[in-house]
């Protein structure tokens, strides 16, 4: 069947952005476009060539890994080349089936001969890289590169903390250990907000940041960008027996000192990869890292060699990937969101797309600054990423010419909302709306906040409602709330009579509260539920926190100056005195002695808790809830006051730090062993 010649063109077409675009992610770790976008277009020249092997040219992407070294680094080749796996771009079951079923194949297995073994594992999302070990000692650490041959980034390598300078135990005299340098995504967000605090650039994504600062050539720029480290494999290796197993060679490689993730398990046939790649989907959003997808591996290692390769690919693995976590899109709108405290937010209107598992049609811009720095303008292709339970995020625009000229976007002079004075403190970075609780939009927060659940805990006061309420004018301040009746609730549209029955039981439910709840619920600048307790506590009545000096404040707990002068200038305004005692006189109560409602044991008073990794069965809030209830404290991080560090799975630097300081550590059983 002779070639059409469009389908020659878009061939040669498709090879030429792939290169273009394999370049700017390759070898100068500077994306144009998503990895997602990367793959569909990768896929379709894969198609065309699939149907017309004839347009098939040896400098095709689809023919070798590609990949230069870059000046400055030093090129070093590869004693044993490093591979790359298929992928299975079918993100259903079908691809896990499709992997099975073809192993079979090849080592002719009939359909009576028993399931395989597999080792499935994550698929990081970060840089391959290549760890020579010689007599146990980190000689030299080196990039994928081509495959063939690699950079020397040891400079570098040597700084990540995960990665040991010399293997524990007996180690061979040789062994090249191969895994993903990656960034954490809590490491990622703690840079980004550190650059938007100095006003610098932020960045797109872990994987970019962690590649780009891998390749730096000078260490020092790695100050603020750590890194993190998991072993997947083995390369070279001299005078080491390997296990006849993947997972047993994983169990050594763990045993030598190196991070291996545990969320690795040995399965059985097609159906054991469905349920793993099902599981990790389950957890994929609660991960510490971004992960890609999930990889398969055929575990036995006699098995492996059978298998062999087809060119740079063991025919004996295989990525089976997920959904991708950014996606492109066009950036229709900026409409400006004021929040409780004023603070007005540019947030993107995009036209909706399927990013990270869920619909996102709204993405925060941050502010003017850093939409600026990005570039952004209305009408432009936007990267958009959703990563775990981060809000959905423009992180930049995709490079081109804009067809029409597009105004840079500039922050209104007056609230959009109340039409208050817009101001930005001298060398600040926020813009806020002068209006306070005049302005509607920092009522309905304030009031949302207030009925929130670790607040005042009003059941049934949600967004619609609120909104009908304020835009009504039937709630203007907090103490309006507790004036509220059926009646005026049931006037409401789409309000039957039985749910504002429900409302104002449920109003009527929160008047019994606690100091601590109370004072988080006033929606205080600075003042979190954490510090709304350590005031409670401190204070023990609503009278005294009022009362106090800022030296007065400075006594409690983890208040600063910042958080002791926004107390004190909440509670000189008299505007604020005036809904305090409205509130009061609404006769809402509390236990002044404690701060808290029930008088029940107090088992844990005066014991500081550290929460780290994923607990079995109790989430985060949960345990920190239940140790609180129970008088304890839980604080961020570990120091030697710390009495007990309770750890989880993928528990990282926290726990390293317990056994450092010597901290008694306790798993969940532990601690409800504890709570009694
Ligand atoms: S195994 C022979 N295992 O994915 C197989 N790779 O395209 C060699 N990756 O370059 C790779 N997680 O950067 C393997 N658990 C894992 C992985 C993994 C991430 C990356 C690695 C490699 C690429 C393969």
């Amino acid at each position: 069947m002779p070639v059409p010649e469009a389908l020659a063109d878009q061939a040669a077409r498709l090879r030429e952005q792939l290169q273009h675009h394999a370049h700017r992610y390759y070898v100068l770790d500077a994306p144009e476009i998503p990895d997602a976008e990367y793959d569909r277009l990768f896929q379709e020249l894969q198609a065309i060539e699939a149907r017309h092997p004839e347009l098939r040219t040896p400098d095709s992407p689809t023919q070798r890994v590609i990949g230069q070294v870059l000046d400055g680094l030093v090129a070093v080749r590869h004693a044993l080349p490093m591979l790359s796996i298929r992928t299975e771009t079918d993100t259903s079951a079908a691809g896990a089936v499709a992997f099975d079923a073809r192993v079979r194949r090849e080592l002719q297995l009939g359909d009576d001969a028993p399931a395989l073994d597999y080792n499935a594992e994550l698929k990081f999302d970060g840089l391959a890289i290549n760890l020579r070990y010689e007599d146990g000692v980190l000689v030299q650490a080196t990039t994928r590169g081509d495959g063939e041959t690699g950079e020397d980034v040891t400079h570098n390598v040597r700084t990540i903390g995960q990665i040991p300078l010399k293997l524990r135990g007996r180690a061979p005299a040789l062994i090249e250990v191969r895994g993903e340098a990656y960034m954490r995504r809590d490491d990622f967000e703690r840079l980004n907000e550190l650059q938007r605090a100095r006003g610098g650039k932020t960045f797109i994504n872990p994987r970019n940041t962690a590649a780009g600062a891998i390749r730096q050539l000078d260490p020092k720029a790695l100050a603020d960008k750590k890194l993190s480290f998991f072993a997947y494999g083995v390369g070279d290796t001299r005078g080491w027996e390997q296990p006849a197993t993947h997972s047993g060679t994983l169990d050594a490689i763990a045993a030598f000192g190196v991070p291996v993730n545990a969320d690795r398990r040995v399965v059985q046939g097609a159906d054991g990869l469905v349920a793993f790649h099902q599981a990790i989907a389950a957890k994929r959003d609660a991960l510490p890292f971004d992960i890609d997808g999930v990889v398969y591996k055929v575990d036995e290692v006699a098995l492996q060699k059978r298998l062999g390769f087809v060119t740079r690919e063991p025919r004996w693995a295989v990525a089976h990937k997920y959904p991708a976590q950014e996606q492109l899109t066009r950036l229709n709108g900026i409409e400006i969101q004021v929040g409780r405290t004023g603070k007005l937010t540019p947030v993107a209107k995009l036209a909706p797309v399927f990013v990270g598992g869920t619909t996102v049609s709204n993405a925060t811009l941050h502010n003017v600054f850093e939409l600026r720095r990005k570039g952004v303008r209305i009408g432009d292709t936007v990267v958009v990423r959703r990563a775990g339970d981060v809000i959905p995020e423009v992180v930049g625009r995709v490079p081109g010419e804009r067809a029409v000229y597009v105004p840079n976007f500039r922050m209104p002079r007056d609230c959009p909302v109340c039409g208050s004075r817009v101001l930005r403190e001298k060398g600040g970075i926020d813009h806020r709306c002068t209006g306070g609780l005049f302005c509607a939009a920092q009522r309905k927060q304030a009031i949302l906040h207030f009925a929130g659940r670790r607040a005042m805990d009003i059941e049934g006061l949600g967004d619609k409602l609120v909104e009908q309420l304020v835009d009504a004018g039937i709630v203007e301040s907090l103490p309006d709330l507790y004036r509220l009746e059926v009646a005026d609730l049931a006037a409401l549209d789409r309000m039957a009579e039985k749910s504002a029955g429900n409302l104002v039981a449920a109003l009527q439910k929160s008047r019994r509260t606690t100091l601590a709840r109370f004072l988080y619920a006033l929606g205080i600048r600075q003042v979190g539920e954490t510090t709304a307790k350590d005031l409670a506590k401190h204070f023990g009545s609503l009278d005294r926190v009022m009362a106090a000096t800022e030296p007065q404040l400075l006594e409690v707990d983890d208040v600063g100056p910042v958080v002791a002068q926004s107390i004190r200038t909440f509670f000189e305004q008299p505007h604020n005195r005036e809904v305090v005692g409205q509130l009061r006189a609404a006769s809402i109560e509390w236990d002044e002695h404690d701060g808290e409602a029930d008088l029940s044991p107090k088992p844990l008073a005066g014991k500081t808790f550290v929460l780290t990794g994923t607990l079995p069965t109790l989430s985060r809030d949960q345990a920190k809830e239940m140790i609180e209830a129970a008088g304890g404290k839980v604080a961020g991080s570990v120091s030697k006051k710390t009495h007990y560090v309770v750890a989880g799975a993928e528990a990282g630097s926290k726990l390293d730090k317990a056994r450092e300081l010597g901290i008694e550590l306790l798993d969940e059983g532990g601690l409800l062993t504890l709570l009694g």
